[in-house]
């Protein structure tokens, strides 16, 4: 993984300015300020000529005069400057730099502005912006040395006033551990399921939970064991494919809970804490199995375990946040594949609670390793289960691409998953648990059946398939199809391909819990 090297220096006075970089990024609310007389003289001129209005997120890259030749890259804020526009701004400074082959950025953050935002928000955003759109898969490349090099970035700082630098500098390292978390999640999609398979998922989960110093328990079951636990949906899913399944727990204790150091301080039984499961969908591809998929359909269906991605990101930098809350990430890894030994339509699965499921289409295979995952979820009695699966094309067509369908049991979580993902700046959108749609489920010979045989609604009916499997737990379910995989650039933190998306809103929402 390249890193950038990031940097953080107090705003200096005006009078001993230097617009010393390649690209110079500044915020503008309806006029230039904050730079030297002569620079706002040129750049006001052309920023006129070309019509800038300094609408949120338009961007200008104004060319200035002298040697060397620099870029002053404006960013407008519209009305005020928001932490997402802030974050979107450093991430467009930074692709505008890597396409013009500039070496060194500086963003400049004076007041009032500065004053308007937090401090450790700003720095958070600033790493965030800057490390994950500087941010390519470039594993298959050829002359991929010296493509690298020709687009490295050696510097990028940001300016802010001297009193708000301690908090910012707080901001940046916490933004810096969750942009290297959402790389990790995109390097996971990006990988072709030839070489992210299961077993691939296996070994990043034991790198992760060996990389975190007894922090992070971890435990695996192969296809016996599932077996033994009566995990027959998920099963039923890899038997068609040359890939051995497995299922992945990790379990996060925060320092001081682990089970030797709670033997030592019996006497004084450990404070409660809150224990979540985060669950995420691990189809390593997707071809839909005997109700298979046509071509245009499956050409990304490597992408269908980034909600695994997500969870195993958020699990890579648990333990260096130091999060307060007991954690558990659950996988069922699988390929869906058609072959002789697959499952087929009509087929009748018992998952690991004992309901049955009649399968219809074997292409809705999320929802059977889902059942059986979140029914091992519930099992360790959490006091919230949240699950990250590119579930339907369906939430596709309501959201479009670039946001996420929330559905919730439980008003609490949903509130406090949805804010969380504002202030990472994942979009999400609450859609309704309505339970009229929940008979479509209902099966003749079975108790549910895995589709609802209907056109519309299918993003709704899944999630209402999902919600059998959780009984009361508090449960929020994000499907994330559209978001997890960028076509085409469209926001400046995401370049084409995997984005990783969910990891920032899952840090969010556990850094509120049981600080
Ligand atoms: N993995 C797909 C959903 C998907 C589609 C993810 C596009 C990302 C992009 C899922 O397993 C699937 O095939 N869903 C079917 C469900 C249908 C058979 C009820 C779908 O959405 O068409
Ligand atoms: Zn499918
Ligand atoms: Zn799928």
């Amino acid at each position: 993984m390249p890193s950038l090297p990031l940097a953080l220096r107090p705003l200096r006075p005006l009078t001993k300015l230097r617009l010393g970089a390649d690209v110079t990024a500044v915020f503008f609310g309806g006029k230039l300020r904050g730079l030297p007389p002569a620079v706002l003289r040129e750049a006001g001129a052309h920023l006129r000529r070309a019509g800038f209005k300094g609408e949120a997120n338009e961007t200008h890259a104004v060319p200035l005069s002298g040697r060397p030749p620099r870029t002053l890259f404006v960013v407008g804020v519209g009305k005020e400057l928001t932490t997402e526009i802030f974050r979107r701004g450093v991430a467009a400074a930074v692709q505008h730099a890597k396409a013009e082959g500039a070496r060194t950025v500086t963003v400049i953050l004076h007041s009032p502005f500065s004053i308007l935002l937090s401090p450790v928000a700003v720095g958070r955003a600033f790493a965030e912006g800057a490390l994950l759109a500087n941010y390519r898969f470039t594993a298959y490349k050829a002359e991929r040395a010296k493509r690298e090099h020709a687009l490295r970035l050696t510097r990028v700082e940001l300016l802010v006033p001297r009193g708000l630098v301690p908090d910012a500098e707080r901001g940046v390292r916490r933004g810096t551990l969750e942009a290297e978390a959402t790389m990790l999640a995109r390097d996971l999609v990006n990988e072709p399921s030839s070489r992210m398979t299961p077993a691939a998922l296996v070994e990043q989960a034991k790198r992760i939970a060996a990389a975190s110093r007894g922090a992070i328990a971890l435990t695996i079951l192969n296809r016996k064991q599932c077996e033994a636990r009566g995990m027959g949906a998920f099963l039923a899913v890899a038997k068609g494919s040359a890939e051995e399944p497995a299922f992945i727990h990790l379990v996060y204790r925060p320092a001081g809970t682990g089970r030797r150091a709670v033997a030592r301080h019996q006497a004084s039984s450990p404070k409660p804490q809150a224990r979540v499961v985060l669950v995420g969908k691990g189809i390593t591809f997707d071809s839909g199995g005997l109700s298979i998929k046509p071509a245009e359909g499956m050409e990304t269906m490597k992408i269908d375990m980034a909600g695994a991605a997500a969870v195993l990101g958020a699990f890579s930098v648990l333990a260096r946040l130091q999060a307060h809350a007991e954690v558990h990430g659950m996988i069922a890894a699988c390929e869906n594949m058609p072959s002789g030994s697959a499952l087929k339509p009509g087929d009748i699965v018992r998952t690991v609670l004992g309901k049955t499921i009649e399968v219809l289409n074997t292409d809705a295979e999320g929802r059977l390793t889902l059942a059986d995952t979140l029914g091992e979820a519930v099992k360790v009695q959490p006091a919230a289960i949240i699950d990250l699966a590119t579930l339907t094309g369906a939430c596709m067509v309501a959201l479009g691409e670039e946001i996420a369908g929330l559905w919730s049991n439980d008003d609490r979580l949903s509130a406090s998953l949805t804010a969380a993902a504002e202030a990472a700046g994942e979009p999400l959108w609450p859609l309704p648990l309505f339970r009229e749609y929940g008979a479509r489920m209902k099966s003749e010979v079975a108790d549910l059946k895995n589709i609802s045989g209907r056109k519309y609604g299918g993003a709704i009916t899944a999630a209402l398939f999902l919600k059998e499997f959780v009984g009361e737990t508090p449960w929020a379910h994000v499907d994330i199809a559209g978001p997890s995989y960028a076509e085409k650039q469209t926001n400046p933190l995401n370049p084409v391909g995997g984005t990783g998306f969910g990891v920032r809103t899952l840090l969010h929402y556990l850094e509120g819990l049981g600080a």
